[in-house]
């Protein structure tokens, strides 16, 4: 049989440390096969030797420290899951690890939520058989910004007084800059008992100082660079993305769904279409699908890459240690599954959300790609009645209202 046991590697310099890491492992030795070392050119090597699925590594370390490795691996070894631990936000340095590492770790973290973090996200992972984009997707440091929004914060920054309430404004409107805020906040760092959804929450847990110096960093918060793409708009994304986050909102307030399950719907209408931001990353894939106009978009991806935009960002948000219902509906805002559709949830809010933008803005290349709203998937999670209300709040915000 096929040795299906993921290879991980832990880092620290303090070898009781890596004793402690080594006993709480115990209850793991099926699945893990685990490598300590008390260097990074320890764990480089072994890293030249034979695949790794993850390293965990400590952050201060005397010679090569946490950050020049996870450099390194980024360099060398993009495909690996990069977690890095840290004693305290407040080092500077602490920065610069959000941009390098998929998740930042509280020392000292406990065994099962390290555990849980890389399996959630290795299983995503293994979803996608292109090596090649697993790569890409996993190296990545940072998502591009609309720049004149990136632009805007720069300067509240250099005003004498700038408000969490001004930050936050300009934050919710960007989807790169709102998925990193969620990644800090959700990374076990913060030690938060519950996965945070809500933007303004997580603005006021991370506090304007953290806020600043995570703007201030260089590589955490990057700008779009046009690369004229005629086959992407960063401004039409936008657009698209706000919109159906206000009304999956809109459509989970009118579902009497909770108000976490609310918070979730609109981020995850924010973020569901950000696996098209990562696809500006992979050389020459936009200017394909702009030499093939006459071809749905959603059908050039599966045969290019073997995948969507859906997986592609879902992949990408669990790395980032996102709520998992955001991740799902992400995942599955193109048609959700029906074996899972036992009642109205984000996933629900998303999927139609995002259907009723293009029937407000046909003529879009998207329209053709989409079929018609499953009705007997609606019918089964009882929101049939509803879907005419649904529309009219589409076009009220489509033209500009606020949704209620
Ligand atoms: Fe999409
Ligand atoms: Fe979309």
């Amino acid at each position: 049989m096929i040795n299906q046991k993921r290879q991980i590697i832990f880092v620290d310099d303090d070898v009781y440390v890596l004793k402690g890491y080594q006993r709480a492992l115990e209850p793991y030795i099926n699945d893990w096969d685990v490598y300590f070392c008390t260097t990074g050119p320890e764990a480089l090597t072994i890293m030249g030797r034979q695949p790794i699925d993850a390293i965990i590594t400590d952050m201060r370390m005397p010679g090569m420290s946490g950050i020049d490795l996870l450099e390194q691996v980024i360099q060398h070894y993009p495909s690996i899951i990069r977690m890095i631990m840290s004693g305290s936000v407040e080092e500077p340095s602490a920065y610069r690890a959000a941009s390098l590492a998929h998740q930042l770790m509280a020392k000292p973290c406990d065994i099962q939520t390290i555990f849980s973090a890389v399996e959630d996200t290795c299983h995503l992972r293994d979803a996608l058989s292109d090596k090649k984009l697993v790569k890409i997707i996993t190296g990545l440091k940072s998502l591009p910004s609309v720049p004149t929004l990136y632009v805007r914060l720069l300067k509240e920054f250099e005003r004498e007084q700038p408000t969490l309430a001004k930050v936050g404004e300009i934050i919710s409107m960007d989807i790169a800059m709102t998925a990193k805020i969620l990644q800090l906040v959700n990374s076990a760092f913060f030690s938060i008992p519950y996965k945070v959804s809500n933007l303004n929450q997580a603005l006021s847990i991370l506090g304007l100082n953290t806020i600043k110096s995570l703007v201030l960093s260089v590589g955490v918060f990057s700008e779009y660079q046009n690369r004229s793409f005629s086959a992407f708009s960063i401004d039409e994304l936008w657009q698209h993305s706000i919109f159906v986050g206000n009304l999956s909102r809109a459509i989970a307030v009118s579902a009497n769904l909770s108000r976490a399950e609310q918070d979730e719907a609109q981020m995850a209408g924010i973020l569901h279409d950000v696996g098209k931001l990562i696809q500006t990353d992979i050389p020459g894939f936009y200017r394909l699908l702009s030499m093939n106009t006459k071809i749905p978009e959603i059908q050039m991806e599966y045969h290019y890459l073997g995948t969507s935009h859906a997986e592609i960002g879902a992949y990408m948000l669990s790395l980032w240690g996102l709520p998992s219902t955001v991740i799902k509906a992400v995942a599955f805002h193109h048609k959700p599954i029906a074996e899972t559709a036992f009642k109205m949830d984000a996933v629900f809010c998303v999927y139609i959300a995002n259907h009723f933008y293009y029937d407000e803005k046909p003529n879009n290349k998207n329209t053709l790609t989409l079929p018609p709203l499953d009705m007997q998937l609606l019918e089964q999670v009882k929101v049939t009645h509803l879907l005419e209300d649904w529309r009219y709040m589409a076009k009220r915000i489509y033209a500009g209202e606020k949704p209620d």
